[in-house]
């Protein structure tokens, strides 16, 4: 059995668990595991490293991905998805594990269903917006820096009796700001989910400084809106092979607007790409681990077009499809549990 791997997408703390133990669970079952090199890229251009259970053994504590990543579309051009398709006959690989988020996903499923490539999917991101799995690794690394970064804040915010706004990712879900505001009680959170509500956050930030408290703390996700008929704050107009935008930016709009309605000197931090780097928490090497292993079952089964997930506490196999169909939101349960602290 001949695996090919490829991690695409923005990279996130957990990948290289996943890739060390795909390779461990291909090799138990008799098979041998290569690497294509920055994503989609390297499987259309065929550039690829062996890997090995001896090579790949010390990477669990490594951030980022050994293999590069890109965002990199093969349907692009449909000419890409015919030579990739070469490179793996050519390379006599029997599946292809795609390592990824729903765009990443999205071409795993399409090559299954459309072109019958012999793939399998690993759902990865920090912003844990993916249907069909209950959490996605990079997630809990990622909430923990951001809880280290406010911490910090907090002690500045304190002694120069500022507001500070920290700006996270997340694209379009909520999951990031949420459970960081949660972690670090931060006095407002702004998440995609919910309508800007700039006036209940000015009087809140307002009557917690008359009460004594002489700072604040605002997290925004950088995917929430102004209002419902706003467009997302972008970074500049360019879009990627998948036609995603840059978002950014809503962090100094929110500063701004708490300066001028209540008075309190207020800075913005922007967290950005620091969320996504650095050594994999216990958690994400676990769960990385966990998929991995079962994403090599899935290959010596040849049991092709699914994707492993986190249910409960057990990892199953869902289909591909149903994996990138929806995008998943904070629920309503878990925004009334963050509103619960809205009172001053
Ligand atoms: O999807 C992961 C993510 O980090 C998002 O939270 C963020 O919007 C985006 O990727 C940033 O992408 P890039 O690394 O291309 O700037």
């Amino acid at each position: 059995m001949k695996v090919g791997i490829l991690t695409g997408g923005g990279d996130c703390p957990g990948l290289n668990p996943v890739i060390r133990a795909i390779v461990r669970s291909v090799h138990n079952a008799g098979g041998h595991t290569i690497g294509f090199l920055e994503g989609w890229r390297g499987a259309i251009e065929g550039n690829f490293e062996e890997l090995t259970p001896d090579g790949t053994d010390g990477i669990i504590s490594k951030g980022g991905t050994i293999l590069g990543s890109s965002r990199t579309n093969p349907y692009k051009n449909e000419k890409d998805v015919d030579t990739l398709i070469e490179t793996y006959n050519r390379l006599g690989l029997d599946t292809l594990i795609a390592i990824g988020g729903d765009d990443t996903l999205g071409v795993a499923s399409k090559l299954y269903s459309e072109r019958g490539l012999n793939t399998i999917g690993v759902p990865k991101t920090i912003d844990n917006d993916l249907s069909s799995t209950d959490v996605t690794f990079g997630f809990d690394t990622c909430i923990n820096i951001v809880m280290e970064a406010v911490d910090r804040l907090r002690t500045t915010a304190e002694s120069h009796r500022r507001v500070v706004v920290i700006e996270t990712m997340g694209r379009h879900a909520g999951w990031i700001a949420c459970y960081s505001g949660i972690a670090t009680a931060a006095d407002f959170t702004l998440v995609p989910e919910v309508e800007v509500d700039f006036e209940k956050m000015c009087n809140l930030l307002t009557e917690r400084r008359k009460n004594g408290k002489k700072y604040g703390i605002v997290v925004v996700s950088e995917g929430a809106k102004l209002s419902n008929d706003d467009e997302f704050i972008t970074k500049d107009a360019e879009v990627d092979d998948f036609g995603h935008v840059s978002l950014g930016g809503i962090g100094d709009h929110v500063a701004n607007v708490i300066e001028e309605r209540t008075g309190f000197e207020t800075r913005c931090v922007t967290l950005g790409h620091l969320q996504r780097g650095g050594t994999p928490s216990a958690y994400d090497r676990v769960l990385g681990t966990r998929l991995g292993i079962h994403a090599g079952r899935l290959a010596k089964d040849k049991n092709f077009g699914k994707m492993v997930a986190l249910r409960g506490t057990e990892i199953v196999a869902v289909p591909l499809k149903d994996a990138v169909t929806t995008m998943r939101e904070l629920t309503p349960a878990i925004l009334s549990e963050l509103e619960e602290f809205y009172t001053s």
